[in-house]
């Protein structure tokens, strides 16, 4: 492969042969579609393959391929039933697509703080709870697993639906679990900043074979799964058309074969960044709640003030995360203010307009505001100006040209201090 200046993912990053080859296999086949004649050899369902592969890797019952990360979360609300009148706790530092599905499932998105892991804080979780409440949305930012035992004892208790957001942390486990499978579903993104990519698609897990039936209806005009049985008067339920093709299960599925080599190289990459700073005492590091679960695209920390933190930031050519665009509530111009959605922007008359309970305002959540503005984000394999680590290393970097990044990240921070 030529080289290229961005390699947005470390899925990205190693794209090859094995890629190469499954593509060719599709395109000889002349099946691109994911429905095929299975007594043909040549048809080589790889849609349905990588979904056997998929929830054999997050030993999950069920698991469905989409074409990105925002349907799988679109398809699992409605699967889930969550619509007008439900309420859904989101945390304030995410990407707008988690908060952007709430809206158009025509739910009510709560925003809540994050703590240290940069992940949903259980405590605010509690304060944001209200007759309402239907879900929580955990999302496991920055390939990090959030506190799920935390927010499993919190659902429980108020009998909540937890939908996990997982587009950033695929390959991340919890006590040895993929992410995705303590909640009721789990949605992962393919798209080209994540561990693994196709160029754009998604993937819904679940253990429920209701919850897979309908989402599998819901993706694909209200079929049954694998549309077995489609006479008339069968359908139940009103779907639309989420569905992934051959081609981008055939990329997907060599990108999965890559997933522990991935991991391997991340951990092995990110500690040598943090041994590096590891003596710098002024510097915090993110909380991390599974070590072993940690994907490791990225080493996140927080400088003592936000002025150090902007200051290091600038010197280093990135931002910090408060600045990292529409991951942050308070970035987001389109839900500040009195609620400003208009029916032009959505085509939906979303319950809230109008709504003087529901406003978002900047400083609302002042916790995460802190955090993030004194956060950074280092890339260890995910260099994404938009989440805000465009300095750092990518997963084919040289142990010389870590180490050499390491030290100029350490040489940095200290002169800011
Ligand atoms: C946390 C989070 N949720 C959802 C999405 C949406 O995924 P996609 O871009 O595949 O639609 C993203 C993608 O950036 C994400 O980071």
């Amino acid at each position: 492969m030529g080289k290229k200046k961005i390699m947005p993912g470390p899925g990205m990053d190693l794209i090859g042969k094995e890629e190469k080859e499954e593509l060719l296999e599709v395109i000889e086949s002349g099946y691109l579609y994911r429905y095929g004649d299975t007594s043909d050899p040549q048809f080589k369902a790889k849609v349905w393959n990588l979904e056997q592969d998929f929830a054999k890797y997050t030993q999950s019952n069920y698991a469905l391929a989409v074409n990105s990360g925002t349907s799988a979360l679109l398809t699992s609300l409605w699967a889930l039933g969550i619509g007008p009148g439900d309420e859904v706790i989101v945390p304030g530092y995410t990407f707008i697509a988690s908060i952007t599905s709430i809206i158009f499932a025509r739910a009510i998105p709560i925003l809540a703080e994050i703590d240290e892991s940069l992940t949903l804080d259980p405590k605010d979780i509690e304060k944001k709870i209200s007759s309402k409440t239907r879900a929580i949305m955990l999302v496991h930012m920055l390939g990090n697993p959030g506190n799920i035992d935390e927010l499993l004892k919190i659902a429980d208790a108020h009998n909540l639906i937890l939908i996990e957001d997982c587009a950033q942390a695929f390959g991340a486990s919890y006590k040895g679990k993929s992410v995705g499978t303590y909640g009721n579903m789990g949605a992962f993104s393919l798209n080209v900043y994540k561990t693994i990519t196709a160029g754009d698609g998604g993937m819904i897990i679940t253990d429920e074979k209701e919850l897979y039936d309908r989402a599998f209806a819901i993706h694909d005009q209200g079929h049954l799964p694998l549309r077995k049985g489609v006479e008339q008067g069968k359908r139940t339920i009103l779907g639309l058309n989420f569905r992934m093709n051959e081609l981008t299960a055939a990329v997907a599925k060599a990108q999965l074969k890559k997933i522990d080599t991935i991991k391997e190289k991340l951990h092995q990459n990110k500690k040598l960044l943090k041994e590096e700073l590891s003596d710098i005492e002024q510097i915090e590091f993110r909380k991390i709640l599974d070590k072993e679960g940690d994907v490791g695209t990225l080493l996140t920390f927080f400088m003592p003030t936000k002025n150090s933190a902007k200051k290091l930031a600038d010197k280093l050519g990135c931002v910090t995360i408060s600045e990292s665009g529409w991951h942050v509530y308070s970035n987001m111009e389109h839900l500040l203010g009195k609620m400003t959605v208009t029916k032009e922007q959505c085509p939906f008359v979303c319950p809230f307009y109008n709504n003087p309970e529901v406003a978002y305002k900047k400083g609302m959540l002042p916790k995460t505001d802190d955090l993030l503005k004194r956060g950074l984000n280092i890339s260890v394999g995910v260099s994404d100006p938009g989440l805000g680590s465009a300095f750092g290393i990518t997963i084919n970097d040289s142990p010389e040209k870590i180490q050499a990044t390491a030290k100029k990240l350490k040489k940095t921070i200290k002169d800011v201090l």
